[in-house]
């Protein structure tokens, strides 16, 4: 297994990057988040047409298109030239984004899916990843995960939930995943102490306010994503003196 080591919880996860800051899913949201001692960066993954991972977060892509397409119906090209054109955002590839940031930076993928075929994108996380570690793989897609588990088994692997608690407990559990990463809503006393009891660290999104994210460490949660990892980071750093 490649080592995904993180220093003691509670661990501040960017969400998109430092995303309330810089555009989302981009080098400069990354690389901020980086600079502001993120634990874990945080990134949206689809695959296109011709098989490269892009970091964009919405299946559907419509700036610098005349109809609304999926973005799995894009070539990297076309999708990158169209979202530059509409909105003038620089959508980076995985490549691009492993290239640009230290290797021993934690990284939680985020793997979207609507109609890929999953080895595919296992085969392109294989090419783009090269044996880096410090890699995290999650979904809301928990198939997807077991294909991952199968054909990528030295990387870690998280399920995603934002309803059905109990059922994403158990696919942590399947799965034998490294965390469990759900929705605030989810996000109660009893489901954080029975993921913490399975030995599966319960990760939180999104959490903007730091009243909120000191009252989800004091009730179990391991760690939060957010769109502000450097303003978190300090109020934890200062609630723990
Ligand atoms: O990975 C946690 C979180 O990012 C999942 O939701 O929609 O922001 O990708 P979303
Ligand atoms: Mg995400």
């Amino acid at each position: 297994m490649k080592i995904f080591d993180l220093p003691s919880p509670p661990w501040i996860l960017a969400h998109r990057g430092a995303s309330g800051e810089a555009p989302e899913n981009t080098l400069e949201s990354l690389l901020l988040a980086v600079e502001q001692g993120a634990d874990v960066l945080e990134l949206d993954l689809w695959l296109t047409r011709d098989g490269r991972l892009v970091a964009f977060h919405d299946a559907l892509l419509k700036a610098g298109l005349q109809r609304k397409a999926p973005v799995e119906s894009l070539t990297l090209y076309r999708f990158q030239r169209a979202l530059k054109k509409g909105s003038g955002i620089e959508a980076p590839t995985l490549h691009q984004i492993l290239e640009a940031i230290p290797d021993s930076q934690p990284v939680n993928l985020d793997i979207k899916r609507r109609s890929a075929e999953p080895h595919a994108i296992a085969k392109a996380l294989a090419t783009s990843l090269d044996g880096r570690a410090q890699v995290l793989l999650s979904s809301f897609d928990w198939p997807l995960l077991a294909e991952f588990k199968a054909h990528l088994p030295e990387y870690p692997i998280a399920p995603i939930g934002d309803r059905r608690p109990g059922a994403l407990l158990d696919a942590a559990i399947e799965l034998e995943s490294f965390s469990v990463h759900c929705h605030r809503k989810l996000a109660r006393r009893e489901f954080l102490a029975a993921a913490a009891e399975a030995g599966k660290p319960p990760l939180v999104y999104t959490v903007n306010r730091s009243f909120l994210a000191r009252n989800l460490v004091s009730r179990g949660a391991a760690g939060v994503f957010t769109d502000y990892p450097g303003r978190l980071r300090k109020s934890l750093e200062r609630s723990a003196r």
